[in-house]
C-alpha cells in the first residue's frame, strides 16, 4: 500500500461508457475516476471487457455512449484535439509491439521525432534517461530479438515513458512473460507508482495489486462490480462474483474441478 498525496482533479474521468460491438454490449454503463497519481489495478475474469475500457480511455475504441475526459479534456467531444490528448498517455500492451528491425535506441527515438518533432540528439538523450530509469542502459544497441521478454517489456515501457505521458496505461503488461523475469517489469512499474505516475493497470498479478494499488476495480460483464482499497476488494470481497473470481485465480486447480461440476449441472455460480 503507498501512501501519498494524490492531486485534487481526475486525471481519467469515465462517466456512463458503454461500448458494444455489433450486438454484443461489451461495456455497459462504467463509471470511474482515477485521480492524479493514483494507480487502479483492473481485475476480472476474461471478456469482461478490461481491454476494452482500456481502448476506450485512449480511444483506440470509439465509445458507444457515454463520456471519458483526460487531463481535463473530453475524448468523446467530437472537436477535441486527440492527438494531443493522446499524447497525456502511455500504452503498454502485453505484447510489446517493438520494431525488430531496429536497435532498442531507435525504438526509443523514433516515435519521439516522428510524433513529438524532437531532433536526433534530443530524442536520443531522452531514451537514454527513459531506458536508465527501466535498468537497461547496457542495451541500447542491441536489438529486440537479442533480449528476454522482460527485457523487451522494459523497452516498450521506457518507450512509453520517453514520450513524457500523464498517464500510464498497461494491459496485462507480464502475462506472457516467463515467471521468473515478470518481477522486472512490476519493479519499474512500482517505481514509476512511488514516483507518482497516474497508473490504470489490468493485471492479475495480486501481490502487485495488493501492495501498489490505492484501488482494485474488479469487472464482470461489462460493469464494475466492485471498487475499493485492495484491502476490501481483495482481502474482503462483498460480492460473490469477486469471491469466486479471486478464489479461481488463488487455486485453479480447485476452478477446473468446480468448472466441471457446474458443468454438469449445466449453470456456473
Ligand atoms: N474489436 C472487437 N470486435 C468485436 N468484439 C470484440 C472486439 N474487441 C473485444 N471484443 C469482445 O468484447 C468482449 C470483451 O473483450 P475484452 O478484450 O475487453 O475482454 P478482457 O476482459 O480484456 O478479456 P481478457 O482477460 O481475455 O483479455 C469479448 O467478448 C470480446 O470478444
Ligand atoms: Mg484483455
Amino acid at each position: 500500500m503507498t501512501y501519498k498525496t494524490l492531486g485534487p482533479r481526475p486525471e481519467i474521468d469515465v462517466r456512463g461508457l458503454h461500448k458494444s460491438f455489433g450486438d454484443n454490449e461489451v461495456l455497459r454503463g462504467i463509471d470511474l475516476e482515477i485521480k492524479q497519481g493514483e494507480v487502479v489495478c483492473v481485475i476480472g475474469p476474461s471478456g469482461s471487457g478490461k481491454s476494452t475500457l482500456l481502448r476506450c480511455v485512449n480511444l483506440l475504441e470509439e465509445p458507444s455512449k457515454g463520456q471519458v475526459f483526460v487531463g481535463g479534456a473530453e475524448l468523446t467531444d467530437p472537436d477535441v484535439d486527440i492527438d494531443a490528448v493522446r499524447r497525456r498517455i502511455g500504452m503498454v500492451f502485453q505484447q510489446f509491439n517493438l520494431f525488430p528491425h531496429l536497435t532498442v535506441t531507435e525504438n526509443l527515438t523514433l516515435p519521439q521525432r516522428r510524433v513529438l518533432g524532437r531532433d536526433k540528439a534530443a530524442a536520443a538523450k531522452v531514451a537514454a534517461e527513459n531506458l536508465e530509469r527501466v535498468g537497461l542502459s547496457e542495451k541500447a544497441s542491441a536489438y529486440p530479438a537479442s533480449l528476454s521478454g522482460g527485457q523487451q517489456q522494459r523497452v516498450a515501457i521506457a518507450r512509453a515513458l520517453a514520450m513524457g505521458p500523464a498517464v500510464m496505461l498497461f494491459d496485462e503488461p507480464t502475462s506472457a512473460l516467463d515467471p521468473e523475469l515478470v518481477g522486472d517489469v512490476l519493479a519499474v512499474m512500482r517505481m514509476l507508482a512511488n514516483e507518482g505516475m497516474t497508473m490504470m493497470v489490468v493485471t492479475h498479478e495480486m501481490t502487485f495489486a495488493r501492495e501498489v494499488a490505492d484501488r482494485v476495480v474488479f469487472m464482470d460483464g461489462g460493469v464494475i462490480v466492485e471498487d475499493g482499497t485492495p484491502d476490501q476488494v481483495i482481502g474482503n470481497p462483498r460480492h460473490e462474483r469477486t469471491r469466486h473470481f479471486l478464489s479461481r485465480l488463488l487455486d485453479p486447480a480447485m476452478a477446473e474441478v468446480e468448472e466441471e461440476t457446474s458443468d454438469q449441472v449445466g449453470k456456473r455460480d
